[in-house]
């Protein structure tokens, strides 16, 4: 139990690095917080404009799951493993930096499906960046890439992961509960615009 306990403090820790909101201070770009939805995520730094933010904001906060996985895999068993790549997730979500109002877990879910299971992660990142692009508002793009996720993993024979991925993608839902409301009402702001 131990052992498991230091991995879910350290994916923890990882994940609640908050890459947007140190990228956005350190290029000069202000306080997320005051900027479009006020979320921390890649998102919404691109509503200041600055791509290259969002770009490094995006690649950022996959990371954290990445390594949180690396990490796990090369110093511990399976099960450290999933709970630090859940605790990543958690972290990014409820960073204790911020006061527990973190971000709602989109790339950093995409980061832990590319290194949990390649394959599904490659779908997961074509199905949201697909929809992106067809539909233009990230916040749905994010649930639908969510939503197939798991039933990708079981297809794949990735099964092992499914149960993680369900309850990512539960959390994905709920952290978007303002945007799936907006959604209904056809106020979801798309992509780059000032929301
Ligand atoms: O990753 C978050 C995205 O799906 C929605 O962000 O800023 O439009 O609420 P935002």
């Amino acid at each position: 139990t131990g052992v498991l306990i230091l991995w879910a403090v350290i994916g923890y820790l990882l994940g609640s690095i908050p890459t947007g909101v140190i990228a956005a201070r350190l290029m000069g770009l202000g306080n997320l917080r005051d900027i479009g939805s006020g979320n921390i995520g890649a998102t919404n730094v691109l509503r200041t404009g600055n791509k290259k933010a969002a770009a490094i904001t995006l690649i950022g906060d996959a990371l954290k799951g990445v390594v949180a996985v690396i990490l796990a895999r090369a110093f511990a068993g399976p099960d450290a493993v999933q709970l630090a790549a859940l605790m990543a997730f958690v972290g990014h979500c409820y960073p204790v930096w911020l006061g527990f109002k973190g971000g709602k877990g989109v790339a950093t879910f995409l980061g832990l499906i590319l290194i949990l299971a390649p394959i599904a992660g490659l779908i997961a990142c074509a199905v949201w960046a697909g929809t992106a692009k067809l539909a233009k508002i990230s916040s749905l793009a994010a649930l639908v890439a969510a939503a197939v996720t798991p039933l990708v993993l079981l297809v794949l024979g990735a099964g092992q992961f499914f149960a993680l991925a369900f309850v990512l993608a539960a959390l994905i839902f709920w952290r978007h509960r303002a945007n799936i409301a907006r959604l209904r009402d056809g106020t979801e702001p798309r992509i780059g615009s000032k929301g």
